[in-house]
Protein backbone atom coordinates (compact mmCIF):
# COMPACT_ATOMS: atom_id res chain seq x y z
CA UNK A 1 0.00 0.00 0.00
CA UNK A 2 1.76 3.36 -0.75
CA UNK A 3 0.38 6.59 0.75
CA UNK A 4 1.43 9.06 -2.09
CA UNK A 5 0.34 12.51 -1.20
CA UNK A 6 -0.21 14.97 1.74
CA UNK A 7 -2.95 14.28 3.70
CA UNK A 8 -6.19 16.08 3.34
CA UNK A 9 -7.97 17.10 6.35
CA UNK A 10 -8.99 16.13 9.66
CA UNK A 11 -10.77 12.40 10.01
CA UNK A 12 -13.74 11.78 8.44
CA UNK A 13 -16.88 10.00 10.46
CA UNK A 14 -16.80 6.03 8.64
CA UNK A 15 -19.20 5.48 6.02
CA UNK A 16 -22.66 3.88 6.90
CA UNK A 17 -23.53 4.09 3.54
CA UNK A 18 -22.04 2.56 0.24
CA UNK A 19 -23.06 2.19 -3.86
CA UNK A 20 -21.18 0.44 -6.30
CA UNK A 21 -21.16 1.45 -9.51
CA UNK A 22 -20.15 -1.54 -12.06
CA UNK A 23 -19.08 -0.71 -15.84
CA UNK A 24 -17.00 -3.10 -17.83
CA UNK A 25 -17.61 -7.10 -18.13
CA UNK A 26 -19.46 -9.55 -16.00
CA UNK A 27 -16.22 -10.58 -14.00
CA UNK A 28 -17.19 -6.56 -12.93
CA UNK A 29 -20.50 -7.84 -12.40
CA UNK A 30 -19.50 -10.53 -10.11
CA UNK A 31 -16.65 -8.30 -8.43
CA UNK A 32 -18.89 -5.76 -7.91
CA UNK A 33 -21.95 -8.41 -5.91
CA UNK A 34 -18.72 -9.37 -3.83
CA UNK A 35 -17.97 -6.20 -2.45
CA UNK A 36 -21.29 -4.95 -1.54
CA UNK A 37 -21.70 -7.99 0.46
CA UNK A 38 -17.74 -7.54 1.82
CA UNK A 39 -19.28 -4.05 2.91
CA UNK A 40 -23.14 -5.36 4.47
CA UNK A 41 -20.45 -7.77 6.58
CA UNK A 42 -18.77 -4.07 8.07
CA UNK A 43 -22.40 -3.09 8.90
CA UNK A 44 -23.10 -0.66 5.70
CA UNK A 45 -26.21 -0.03 4.35
CA UNK A 46 -26.51 0.13 0.36
CA UNK A 47 -27.73 3.54 -0.45
CA UNK A 48 -30.05 4.48 -3.16
CA UNK A 49 -28.43 5.58 -6.39
CA UNK A 50 -27.83 8.95 -4.22
CA UNK A 51 -26.51 9.86 -1.13
CA UNK A 52 -24.24 7.18 -0.43
CA UNK A 53 -21.71 8.11 1.79
CA UNK A 54 -18.89 5.51 -0.05
CA UNK A 55 -19.42 5.03 -3.55
CA UNK A 56 -16.88 2.46 -5.28
CA UNK A 57 -16.47 2.84 -9.08
CA UNK A 58 -15.53 -0.44 -10.30
CA UNK A 59 -14.51 0.01 -13.47
CA UNK A 60 -13.39 -1.00 -16.85
CA UNK A 61 -10.07 -0.29 -18.86
CA UNK A 62 -11.08 -2.22 -22.03
CA UNK A 63 -11.45 0.61 -24.35
CA UNK A 64 -10.93 4.22 -24.56
CA UNK A 65 -14.51 5.68 -23.85
CA UNK A 66 -14.37 3.05 -20.81
CA UNK A 67 -12.08 4.88 -18.64
CA UNK A 68 -13.11 8.30 -20.28
CA UNK A 69 -16.89 7.23 -18.68
CA UNK A 70 -15.09 6.43 -15.49
CA UNK A 71 -13.70 10.47 -14.96
CA UNK A 72 -17.24 12.17 -16.29
CA UNK A 73 -18.36 9.71 -13.38
CA UNK A 74 -15.92 10.90 -10.65
CA UNK A 75 -17.24 14.70 -11.74
CA UNK A 76 -21.07 13.72 -11.40
CA UNK A 77 -20.09 11.79 -7.83
CA UNK A 78 -20.13 15.07 -6.13
CA UNK A 79 -23.60 16.30 -7.33
CA UNK A 80 -25.39 13.18 -6.73
CA UNK A 81 -23.51 11.77 -3.32
CA UNK A 82 -22.88 15.07 -2.04
CA UNK A 83 -18.80 16.67 -1.41
CA UNK A 84 -17.97 14.78 1.84
CA UNK A 85 -19.10 10.74 -0.14
CA UNK A 86 -15.43 8.94 0.06
CA UNK A 87 -14.84 7.99 -3.56
CA UNK A 88 -13.02 4.47 -4.37
CA UNK A 89 -11.84 3.97 -7.78
CA UNK A 90 -11.50 -0.35 -8.56
CA UNK A 91 -11.43 -2.44 -10.80
CA UNK A 92 -9.22 -2.26 -14.54
CA UNK A 93 -8.77 1.22 -15.04
CA UNK A 94 -7.46 1.38 -11.19
CA UNK A 95 -4.72 -1.13 -11.36
CA UNK A 96 -4.05 0.73 -15.06
CA UNK A 97 -3.83 4.15 -13.85
CA UNK A 98 -2.82 3.46 -10.52
CA UNK A 99 -2.10 6.59 -8.53
CA UNK A 100 -2.58 8.80 -11.28
CA UNK A 101 -6.21 8.67 -10.59
CA UNK A 102 -5.89 10.54 -6.87
CA UNK A 103 -3.37 13.04 -8.94
CA UNK A 104 -6.20 13.40 -11.84
CA UNK A 105 -9.01 14.05 -9.41
CA UNK A 106 -8.67 15.27 -6.43
CA UNK A 107 -12.29 13.64 -5.18
CA UNK A 108 -10.35 10.12 -5.29
CA UNK A 109 -9.97 8.52 -1.73
CA UNK A 110 -8.93 4.88 -2.71
CA UNK A 111 -7.67 3.53 -5.79
CA UNK A 112 -7.80 -0.55 -6.01
CA UNK A 113 -6.97 -3.21 -8.11
CA UNK A 114 -9.63 -5.75 -9.24
CA UNK A 115 -7.28 -8.64 -7.00
CA UNK A 116 -7.40 -6.37 -4.36
CA UNK A 117 -10.58 -5.15 -3.18
CA UNK A 118 -10.95 -7.58 0.03
CA UNK A 119 -8.81 -4.81 1.19
CA UNK A 120 -11.18 -2.25 0.95
CA UNK A 121 -12.40 -1.73 4.47
CA UNK A 122 -9.25 -1.21 5.72
CA UNK A 123 -8.30 1.09 3.14
CA UNK A 124 -11.71 3.13 4.15
CA UNK A 125 -9.76 3.14 7.38
CA UNK A 126 -6.61 4.78 6.31
CA UNK A 127 -9.07 7.42 3.75
CA UNK A 128 -10.67 8.29 6.55
CA UNK A 129 -7.02 10.10 7.98
CA UNK A 130 -7.27 12.27 4.76
CA UNK A 131 -4.38 9.90 3.20
CA UNK A 132 -5.64 8.36 -0.54
CA UNK A 133 -5.01 4.66 -0.23
CA UNK A 134 -3.70 2.76 -3.22
CA UNK A 135 -3.36 -0.84 -3.75
CA UNK A 136 -2.61 -2.23 -6.72
CA UNK A 137 -0.92 -6.21 -5.45
CA UNK A 138 -2.01 -8.60 -8.08
CA UNK A 139 -2.23 -11.87 -5.35
CA UNK A 140 -3.71 -14.55 -7.23
CA UNK A 141 -6.29 -16.17 -5.21
CA UNK A 142 -6.42 -14.00 -1.92
CA UNK A 143 -9.43 -11.90 -2.69
CA UNK A 144 -11.53 -15.24 -2.94
CA UNK A 145 -9.62 -16.79 0.37
CA UNK A 146 -9.91 -13.53 2.16
CA UNK A 147 -13.92 -13.17 1.49
CA UNK A 148 -16.63 -15.27 2.45
CA UNK A 149 -18.20 -17.14 -0.40
CA UNK A 150 -20.84 -15.75 -2.72
CA UNK A 151 -24.14 -15.75 -1.17
CA UNK A 152 -26.53 -13.36 -3.46
CA UNK A 153 -28.15 -15.39 -5.82
CA UNK A 154 -30.45 -14.35 -8.63
CA UNK A 155 -31.99 -16.65 -10.83
CA UNK A 156 -29.40 -15.82 -13.17
CA UNK A 157 -26.10 -15.86 -11.28
CA UNK A 158 -22.51 -15.24 -12.06
CA UNK A 159 -19.29 -17.89 -10.85
CA UNK A 160 -16.20 -16.17 -11.41
CA UNK A 161 -13.67 -19.50 -11.71
CA UNK A 162 -10.83 -18.13 -13.67
CA UNK A 163 -9.53 -14.79 -13.30
CA UNK A 164 -6.37 -13.38 -15.40
CA UNK A 165 -5.36 -14.05 -18.86
CA UNK A 166 -1.62 -14.90 -20.22
CA UNK A 167 -2.24 -14.68 -24.16
CA UNK A 168 -1.01 -11.56 -24.56
CA UNK A 169 -3.28 -10.16 -27.57
CA UNK A 170 -1.11 -7.11 -28.42
CA UNK A 171 -4.33 -4.85 -28.61
CA UNK A 172 -5.30 -5.78 -24.85
CA UNK A 173 -4.63 -4.64 -21.61
CA UNK A 174 -6.36 -7.77 -19.85
CA UNK A 175 -3.03 -9.37 -19.21
CA UNK A 176 -2.20 -5.88 -17.63
CA UNK A 177 -4.95 -5.38 -15.47
CA UNK A 178 -5.71 -8.78 -14.05
CA UNK A 179 -2.56 -10.34 -13.89
CA UNK A 180 -1.58 -14.14 -14.57
CA UNK A 181 -4.52 -17.07 -15.74
CA UNK A 182 -5.15 -18.25 -12.29
CA UNK A 183 -8.51 -21.02 -11.32
CA UNK A 184 -10.07 -20.92 -8.42
CA UNK A 185 -10.30 -24.56 -6.78
CA UNK A 186 -12.86 -27.08 -7.62
CA UNK A 187 -14.29 -27.71 -4.27
CA UNK A 188 -14.50 -24.10 -3.30
CA UNK A 189 -16.66 -23.57 -6.59
CA UNK A 190 -18.38 -26.60 -6.73
CA UNK A 191 -19.32 -25.20 -2.84
CA UNK A 192 -20.01 -21.82 -4.32
CA UNK A 193 -22.02 -22.95 -7.07
CA UNK A 194 -24.54 -24.92 -3.86
CA UNK A 195 -24.66 -22.05 -2.22
CA UNK A 196 -26.05 -19.80 -5.10
CA UNK A 197 -28.66 -22.24 -6.16
CA UNK A 198 -29.78 -22.04 -1.96
CA UNK A 199 -30.36 -18.75 -2.65
CA UNK A 200 -32.57 -19.37 -5.62
CA UNK A 201 -29.93 -19.41 -8.61
CA UNK A 202 -31.32 -22.11 -11.39
CA UNK A 203 -28.77 -20.72 -14.03
CA UNK A 204 -25.09 -20.13 -13.58
CA UNK A 205 -22.63 -18.49 -15.74
CA UNK A 206 -19.45 -19.54 -15.38
CA UNK A 207 -16.66 -16.66 -15.65
CA UNK A 208 -13.50 -16.00 -16.61
CA UNK A 209 -11.29 -13.83 -19.06
CA UNK A 210 -10.38 -17.44 -20.26
CA UNK A 211 -13.14 -19.60 -18.77
CA UNK A 212 -11.94 -22.36 -20.73
CA UNK A 213 -8.29 -22.47 -19.62
CA UNK A 214 -10.13 -23.36 -16.16
CA UNK A 215 -7.76 -26.27 -14.53
CA UNK A 216 -8.14 -27.89 -11.34
CA UNK A 217 -8.38 -31.33 -9.54
CA UNK A 218 -11.86 -33.00 -8.24
CA UNK A 219 -13.03 -34.40 -5.68
CA UNK A 220 -10.56 -37.64 -6.69
CA UNK A 221 -7.33 -35.62 -7.03
CA UNK A 222 -8.31 -35.52 -10.92
CA UNK A 223 -6.84 -33.33 -13.26
CA UNK A 224 -9.96 -32.13 -14.36
CA UNK A 225 -10.71 -28.87 -17.48
CA UNK A 226 -13.57 -27.15 -17.88
CA UNK A 227 -15.68 -29.87 -19.13
CA UNK A 228 -14.92 -31.53 -15.69
CA UNK A 229 -16.12 -29.00 -13.69
CA UNK A 230 -18.83 -28.56 -15.60
CA UNK A 231 -20.07 -31.90 -15.15
CA UNK A 232 -20.22 -31.63 -11.41
CA UNK A 233 -22.32 -28.97 -11.60
CA UNK A 234 -24.10 -30.38 -13.40
CA UNK A 235 -25.10 -32.70 -10.64
CA UNK A 236 -26.44 -30.10 -8.37
CA UNK A 237 -30.42 -30.56 -8.07
CA UNK A 238 -32.00 -27.38 -8.76
CA UNK A 239 -29.84 -25.99 -11.00
CA UNK A 240 -31.12 -25.89 -14.22
CA UNK A 241 -29.03 -24.20 -16.55
CA UNK A 242 -25.10 -24.12 -16.68
CA UNK A 243 -23.47 -21.22 -19.40
CA UNK A 244 -19.44 -20.13 -19.62
CA UNK A 245 -18.13 -17.40 -20.50
CA UNK A 246 -15.77 -15.57 -22.53
CA UNK A 247 -13.59 -18.60 -24.60
CA UNK A 248 -10.49 -18.58 -26.29
CA UNK A 249 -10.34 -20.74 -29.39
CA UNK A 250 -6.88 -22.24 -28.20
CA UNK A 251 -8.17 -23.71 -24.84
CA UNK A 252 -11.29 -25.09 -26.90
CA UNK A 253 -10.45 -28.90 -26.22
CA UNK A 254 -12.62 -31.81 -28.05
CA UNK A 255 -14.04 -32.94 -24.56
CA UNK A 256 -15.54 -29.42 -24.16
CA UNK A 257 -17.05 -29.71 -27.37
CA UNK A 258 -18.18 -33.02 -26.56
CA UNK A 259 -19.89 -31.91 -23.32
CA UNK A 260 -22.24 -29.40 -25.82
CA UNK A 261 -23.52 -32.82 -26.80
CA UNK A 262 -24.56 -34.53 -23.77
CA UNK A 263 -24.51 -32.38 -20.61
CA UNK A 264 -28.39 -31.59 -20.87
CA UNK A 265 -28.07 -28.39 -18.55
CA UNK A 266 -25.36 -26.90 -20.75
CA UNK A 267 -27.00 -24.17 -22.64
CA UNK A 268 -26.67 -24.54 -26.47
CA UNK A 269 -24.98 -21.28 -26.73
CA UNK A 270 -21.35 -20.53 -27.25
CA UNK A 271 -19.81 -16.66 -27.50
CA UNK A 272 -16.04 -17.41 -28.84
CA UNK A 273 -14.38 -14.48 -30.12
CA UNK A 274 -12.30 -14.73 -33.41
CA UNK A 275 -11.57 -10.91 -33.47
CA UNK A 276 -10.54 -10.64 -37.16
CA UNK A 277 -10.99 -13.02 -40.38
CA UNK A 278 -7.42 -12.43 -41.69
CA UNK A 279 -4.57 -14.70 -40.72
CA UNK A 280 -2.02 -11.61 -41.44
CA UNK A 281 -4.46 -9.95 -38.86
CA UNK A 282 -4.81 -12.56 -36.64
CA UNK A 283 -1.12 -13.16 -36.57
CA UNK A 284 -0.40 -9.21 -35.80
CA UNK A 285 -2.93 -9.93 -32.99
CA UNK A 286 -0.99 -12.59 -31.62
CA UNK A 287 -4.13 -14.64 -31.25
CA UNK A 288 -2.54 -18.21 -31.73
CA UNK A 289 -5.44 -19.11 -34.19
CA UNK A 290 -6.36 -19.21 -37.86
CA UNK A 291 -9.37 -18.41 -39.43
CA UNK A 292 -9.82 -21.72 -40.95
CA UNK A 293 -9.03 -23.51 -37.24
CA UNK A 294 -11.56 -21.24 -35.73
CA UNK A 295 -14.47 -22.36 -38.61
CA UNK A 296 -13.13 -25.81 -37.74
CA UNK A 297 -13.78 -25.35 -34.14
CA UNK A 298 -17.51 -24.11 -34.90
CA UNK A 299 -18.11 -26.81 -37.28
CA UNK A 300 -17.29 -29.68 -34.82
CA UNK A 301 -19.83 -28.15 -32.27
CA UNK A 302 -22.35 -27.63 -34.84
CA UNK A 303 -21.91 -31.12 -35.22
CA UNK A 304 -22.99 -32.12 -31.56
CA UNK A 305 -24.91 -30.19 -30.93
CA UNK A 306 -26.66 -28.51 -34.62
CA UNK A 307 -29.19 -25.62 -32.57
CA UNK A 308 -26.22 -23.62 -31.21
CA UNK A 309 -26.09 -20.54 -31.11
CA UNK A 310 -22.76 -18.86 -31.68
CA UNK A 311 -21.66 -15.44 -30.63
CA UNK A 312 -18.15 -13.22 -30.90
CA UNK A 313 -15.92 -10.33 -30.48
CA UNK A 314 -14.50 -8.51 -33.41
CA UNK A 315 -12.34 -5.82 -33.72
CA UNK A 316 -11.93 -3.70 -36.45
CA UNK A 317 -9.54 -1.11 -38.01
CA UNK A 318 -6.46 -2.91 -35.93
CA UNK A 319 -3.32 -1.33 -37.49
CA UNK A 320 -2.83 -2.66 -40.83
CA UNK A 321 -5.89 -3.89 -42.16
CA UNK A 322 -6.30 -3.27 -45.46
CA UNK A 323 -9.81 -3.60 -47.40
CA UNK A 324 -9.48 -7.27 -48.48
CA UNK A 325 -8.51 -8.11 -44.57
CA UNK A 326 -11.39 -6.27 -43.73
CA UNK A 327 -13.55 -8.51 -46.54
CA UNK A 328 -12.09 -11.60 -45.16
CA UNK A 329 -13.64 -10.80 -41.73
CA UNK A 330 -16.97 -10.21 -43.85
CA UNK A 331 -16.72 -13.15 -45.48
CA UNK A 332 -16.05 -14.95 -42.29
CA UNK A 333 -19.07 -13.80 -40.73
CA UNK A 334 -21.03 -15.25 -43.86
CA UNK A 335 -19.80 -18.83 -43.59
CA UNK A 336 -20.33 -18.52 -39.69
CA UNK A 337 -23.40 -16.95 -39.44
CA UNK A 338 -23.93 -15.53 -35.92
CA UNK A 339 -26.74 -15.43 -33.75
CA UNK A 340 -25.55 -12.54 -32.01
CA UNK A 341 -21.96 -11.12 -31.59
CA UNK A 342 -20.15 -7.65 -30.45
CA UNK A 343 -17.95 -5.80 -32.80
CA UNK A 344 -15.56 -2.50 -31.85
CA UNK A 345 -13.39 -0.36 -33.49
CA UNK A 346 -9.75 -0.72 -32.67
CA UNK A 347 -8.50 1.57 -29.51
CA UNK A 348 -5.40 2.09 -29.18
CA UNK A 349 -3.97 1.35 -25.75
CA UNK A 350 -1.19 2.45 -23.83
CA UNK A 351 1.48 -0.13 -22.83
CA UNK A 352 0.30 -2.73 -25.55
CA UNK A 353 2.06 -3.27 -28.60
CA UNK A 354 -0.45 -3.16 -30.89
CA UNK A 355 -0.63 0.97 -29.88
CA UNK A 356 2.86 1.89 -31.37
CA UNK A 357 2.63 -0.34 -34.61
CA UNK A 358 2.84 1.51 -37.87
CA UNK A 359 0.04 2.31 -39.98
CA UNK A 360 -2.84 3.08 -37.55
CA UNK A 361 -6.35 3.27 -39.39
CA UNK A 362 -8.21 6.43 -39.48
CA UNK A 363 -11.05 6.53 -37.90
CA UNK A 364 -13.30 7.42 -41.28
CA UNK A 365 -12.45 3.94 -42.25
CA UNK A 366 -12.91 2.57 -38.94
CA UNK A 367 -16.43 3.54 -38.47
CA UNK A 368 -17.12 3.06 -42.03
CA UNK A 369 -15.73 -0.90 -41.58
CA UNK A 370 -17.58 -1.07 -38.30
CA UNK A 371 -21.19 0.18 -39.46
CA UNK A 372 -20.74 -2.69 -42.71
CA UNK A 373 -19.74 -5.41 -40.29
CA UNK A 374 -22.65 -4.40 -37.90
CA UNK A 375 -25.47 -4.41 -40.61
CA UNK A 376 -24.53 -7.66 -41.44
CA UNK A 377 -24.73 -9.40 -37.68
CA UNK A 378 -27.98 -7.49 -36.89
CA UNK A 379 -28.87 -8.99 -40.46
CA UNK A 380 -27.94 -12.68 -39.26
CA UNK A 381 -29.08 -11.93 -35.20
CA UNK A 382 -32.72 -11.11 -37.00
CA UNK A 383 -32.71 -13.90 -38.93
CA UNK A 384 -31.64 -16.16 -36.42
CA UNK A 385 -34.45 -14.73 -33.79
CA UNK A 386 -36.93 -15.64 -36.50
CA UNK A 387 -35.23 -19.25 -37.31
CA UNK A 388 -36.68 -20.11 -33.62
CA UNK A 389 -40.32 -18.91 -34.36
CA UNK A 390 -42.58 -21.95 -34.06
CA UNK A 391 -40.00 -24.30 -31.19
CA UNK A 392 -40.89 -24.69 -28.07
CA UNK A 393 -39.01 -24.10 -25.41
CA UNK A 394 -38.06 -22.99 -21.56
CA UNK A 395 -37.29 -19.24 -20.29
CA UNK A 396 -36.17 -18.77 -17.03
CA UNK A 397 -37.96 -14.82 -15.73
CA UNK A 398 -35.03 -12.69 -14.27
CA UNK A 399 -36.70 -9.24 -14.47
CA UNK A 400 -39.83 -7.34 -15.07
CA UNK A 401 -40.54 -5.90 -18.84
CA UNK A 402 -40.93 -2.39 -20.12
CA UNK A 403 -44.81 -2.58 -20.83
CA UNK A 404 -47.24 -2.83 -17.83
CA UNK A 405 -47.33 -7.45 -16.72
CA UNK A 406 -44.76 -7.78 -19.00
CA UNK A 407 -41.52 -10.33 -18.04
CA UNK A 408 -38.30 -10.89 -19.51
CA UNK A 409 -36.27 -14.06 -19.90
CA UNK A 410 -33.82 -15.56 -21.67
CA UNK A 411 -34.17 -18.47 -23.83
CA UNK A 412 -31.34 -21.39 -23.95
CA UNK A 413 -30.15 -19.90 -27.02
CA UNK A 414 -29.39 -16.81 -24.74
CA UNK A 415 -31.93 -14.40 -26.56
CA UNK A 416 -34.34 -11.73 -24.16
CA UNK A 417 -37.86 -13.00 -24.42
CA UNK A 418 -40.89 -11.34 -23.22
CA UNK A 419 -44.22 -12.55 -22.28
CA UNK A 420 -47.14 -11.49 -20.48
CA UNK A 421 -49.45 -13.85 -18.03
CA UNK A 422 -50.66 -12.87 -14.55
CA UNK A 423 -49.18 -15.48 -12.19
CA UNK A 424 -45.56 -15.45 -13.55
CA UNK A 425 -43.25 -13.98 -11.31
CA UNK A 426 -39.11 -13.53 -11.55
CA UNK A 427 -37.17 -16.59 -10.68
CA UNK A 428 -39.88 -18.69 -13.09
CA UNK A 429 -38.81 -20.93 -15.49
CA UNK A 430 -42.11 -21.25 -17.76
CA UNK A 431 -42.43 -23.09 -21.14
CA UNK A 432 -43.27 -20.83 -24.17
CA UNK A 433 -43.85 -21.20 -27.79
CA UNK A 434 -41.75 -18.68 -30.02
CA UNK A 435 -44.33 -16.67 -31.75
CA UNK A 436 -42.15 -13.67 -33.16
CA UNK A 437 -38.50 -13.08 -33.63
CA UNK A 438 -37.45 -9.66 -33.61
CA UNK A 439 -34.09 -7.77 -34.12
CA UNK A 440 -32.89 -8.20 -30.29
CA UNK A 441 -35.67 -10.45 -28.42
CA UNK A 442 -38.30 -12.86 -29.36
CA UNK A 443 -42.08 -13.01 -28.16
CA UNK A 444 -43.75 -16.23 -26.77
CA UNK A 445 -47.14 -17.75 -25.29
CA UNK A 446 -47.04 -19.64 -22.71
CA UNK A 447 -47.33 -23.50 -21.97
CA UNK A 448 -46.73 -24.18 -18.40
CA UNK A 449 -44.87 -23.54 -15.75
CA UNK A 450 -41.92 -25.67 -15.40
CA UNK A 451 -41.03 -25.25 -12.02
CA UNK A 452 -41.73 -22.13 -9.54
N1 LIG B 1 -10.87 -12.76 -22.98
C1 LIG B 1 -11.81 -12.50 -23.94
C2 LIG B 1 -12.39 -11.09 -23.95
C3 LIG B 1 -11.56 -9.94 -23.63
S1 LIG B 1 -12.12 -8.33 -23.76
C4 LIG B 1 -11.24 -12.89 -25.29
O1 LIG B 1 -10.10 -13.15 -25.44
O2 LIG B 1 -11.98 -12.94 -26.23
C5 LIG B 1 -13.58 -8.36 -24.70
C6 LIG B 1 -13.42 -7.91 -26.12
O3 LIG B 1 -13.03 -6.56 -26.20
C7 LIG B 1 -12.38 -8.65 -26.90
O4 LIG B 1 -12.81 -9.89 -27.33
C8 LIG B 1 -12.11 -7.70 -28.04
O5 LIG B 1 -13.00 -7.92 -29.12
C9 LIG B 1 -12.42 -6.34 -27.44
N2 LIG B 1 -11.19 -5.57 -27.23
C10 LIG B 1 -10.17 -5.85 -26.40
N3 LIG B 1 -9.19 -4.91 -26.54
C11 LIG B 1 -9.62 -4.02 -27.47
C12 LIG B 1 -9.07 -2.84 -28.03
N4 LIG B 1 -7.87 -2.40 -27.67
N5 LIG B 1 -9.80 -2.17 -28.95
C13 LIG B 1 -11.02 -2.62 -29.32
N6 LIG B 1 -11.58 -3.73 -28.83
C14 LIG B 1 -10.90 -4.43 -27.90
FE1 LIG C 1 -7.32 -9.95 -24.03
FE2 LIG C 1 -6.53 -11.76 -25.76
FE3 LIG C 1 -6.48 -12.29 -23.17
FE4 LIG C 1 -8.78 -12.10 -24.43
S1 LIG C 1 -7.20 -13.64 -24.82
S2 LIG C 1 -8.28 -11.19 -22.47
S3 LIG C 1 -8.41 -10.50 -25.92
S4 LIG C 1 -5.23 -10.79 -24.21
FE1 LIG D 1 -12.90 -4.30 -18.70
FE2 LIG D 1 -11.23 -5.35 -17.01
FE3 LIG D 1 -13.36 -6.70 -17.78
S1 LIG D 1 -10.69 -4.10 -18.74
S2 LIG D 1 -13.63 -5.99 -19.86
S3 LIG D 1 -13.36 -4.83 -16.61
S4 LIG D 1 -11.35 -7.53 -17.38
Amino acid sequence: MTNDSPAKSAERAAPKSYHVQNFGCQMNVYDGARISEMLDDQGMTAAAKEHADLVVLNTCHIREKAAEKVYSEIGRIRKKHGSDAMVAVAGCVAQAEGAEITRRSKSVDIVVGPQAYHKLPDMVRGARNGQPQVDLDLPGLDKFDALPRARKSSPSSFLTVQEGCDKFCTYCVVPYTRGEEISRGFAALVDEAKALVDGGAKEITLLGQNVNAWSGEDHAGRAVGLPGLIRALDKIEGLHRIRYTTSHPNDMTGELIAAHGDVSKLMPYLHLPVQAGSNRILKAMNRSHSAESYCDILRRVREVRPDIALSGDFIVGFPGESDADFEATMQLVREVKYAQAYSFKYSPRPGTPAATMDDQIAPEVMDERLQRLQALLSEQQLAFNRSVIGRECDILLERTGKLDGQLLGKTPWLQSAHVNMPGLAIGDMVRIRITEGRHSSVSGEVLNEVSA
